[in-house]
């Protein structure tokens, strides 16, 4: 007996694919409806091994496509969507700013006018739950933290084009009652991530003897999540968390980008038998990114205190089950980096 119809939007891509699975699985009572694109990001190969479950179906479409949105909200009850799609990657942004206005606001704006049409103010047992990311909030200094509370200051065209996005779904909240939520999460990593961002992009050139291009002096700091965490908090937030608010979600696991890329040459030279020290001979250092945000670390106590999420697992642990994941599915990133990644990565980084 199907409870609730919930339509994900991004559900091929990283973190979309894990949330997608988790939900498949955890809730054979709910239908997940999956519409992706399936940009270079979006990826079926991601989601195998739930594709045949009774309770999921896959779409593929745009969510800027109001007549194919339409569509789905016709021949679907939704009860609830979980809005993952997203042009993510910041360089991307910096070269190509258009797309991601095009996906991030436009299709979030598309999203919310379908829903509030077909929901036609019966909003009982409804929500919108956005997931968006800590870069809305700018770059920090040496100290401090993100809380809900701090001012957005968007730098990126891709943090911007997010920042609008988050300002709609709440004009939404505000102005039409649409029942919504939002979270923003700190950077996350794990399988199926692309290798376009820092620790897929490392993993990747680690196995190939490739340069490990590292942006400026590598001291800029991220702060790293596991993604099935991310999962859980979103799991949580989106049974939990009050209608027309905002929570934060990070671990407290603040590194500095070459601190980084060296733990993962060391924990690859120990898992592939390479002497020690070796993988960090590849380490490069190469022309900053513009704009480059500086420190970004989130204050996820509203998160803890009121809805009792607590990240699960230790950064190093999470780093050497990530590494473990791509070393037994070589198959997978051999298949993603081929192709259209290559040109990526020729413009990308042949310019340095
Ligand atoms: P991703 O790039 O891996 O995946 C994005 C997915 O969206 C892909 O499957 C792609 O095909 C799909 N997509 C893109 N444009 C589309 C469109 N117009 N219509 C339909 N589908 C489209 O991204 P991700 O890293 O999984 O991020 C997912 C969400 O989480 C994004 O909203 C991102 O802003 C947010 N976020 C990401 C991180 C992170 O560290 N990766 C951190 C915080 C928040
Ligand atoms: P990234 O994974 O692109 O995530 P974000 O820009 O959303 O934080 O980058 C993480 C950090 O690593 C960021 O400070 C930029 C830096 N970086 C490099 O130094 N080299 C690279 O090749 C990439 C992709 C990122």
């Amino acid at each position: 007996m199907i409870e609730h119809t919930i339509l994900i939007t991004g559900g091929a891509g990283f973190i979309g694919s894990h949330l997608t699975r988790f939900f498949v699985k955890k809730y054979p009572q709910y239908k997940i409806i999956n519409l992706d694109k399936l940009t270079y990001a979006g990826n079926l190969e991601n989601l195998r091994d739930v594709e045949n479950e009774a309770n999921y179906v896959f779409v593929k479409g745009d969510i800027c496509d109001v007549n194919l949105l339409n569509e789905l909200f016709e021949r679907n009850k939704f009860s609830a969507i979980i809005h993952c799609a997203a042009e993510s990657h910041v360089d991307r942004s910096i070269a190509d700013p258009l797309a991601f206005l095009q996906t991030n606001i436009i299709g979030t704006a598309s999203l919310l006018l379908t829903a509030k049409k077909y929901w036609n103010m019966d909003y009982s047992d409804k929500v919108f739950y956005h997931i968006s990311t800590d870069e809305v909030y700018g770059s920090l200094n040496d100290t401090g933290f993100f809380t809900e509370e701090t001012r957005y200051d968007p730098r990126s065209p891709y943090s911007a084009s997010k920042a609008s996005s988050d300002h709609i779904v709440r004009a939404f909240y505000h102005t039409y009652n649409l029942p919504i939520k939002i979270s923003n999460c700190s950077n996350n990593y794990g399988p199926f991530h692309f290798p376009e961002k820092l620790i897929p992009l490392c993993i990747h050139n680690i196995l190939n003897n490739k340069p490990l291009p590292v942006y400026g002096k590598g001291e800029n700091v991220r702060d790293w999540l596991f993604v099935e965490d991310h999962v859980r908090a979103i799991d949580t937030i989106f049974h939990k968390g009050k209608v027309g608010e905002t929570y934060n979600i990070g671990g407290h696991n603040e590194w500095t980008n070459i601190t980084l890329v060296k733990e993962l040459c060391r924990q690859m030279d120990e898992k592939l038998g390479r002497e020690k020290g070796e993988s960090k001979k590849l380490i490069t250092y190469v022309k900053d990114r513009a704009g480059h945000d500086l420190r970004y670390a989130i204050d996820a106590t509203k998160l803890k205190n009121e809805l009792g999420w607590v990240p699960s697992l230790q950064f190093e642990e999470g780093l050497s089950k990530t590494i473990d994941w791509y070393l037994s599915n070589e198959l997978w990133l051999n298949d993603v980096t081929s192709g259209q990644y290559k040109n990526y990565y020729e413009e990308q980084y042949h310019k340095r």
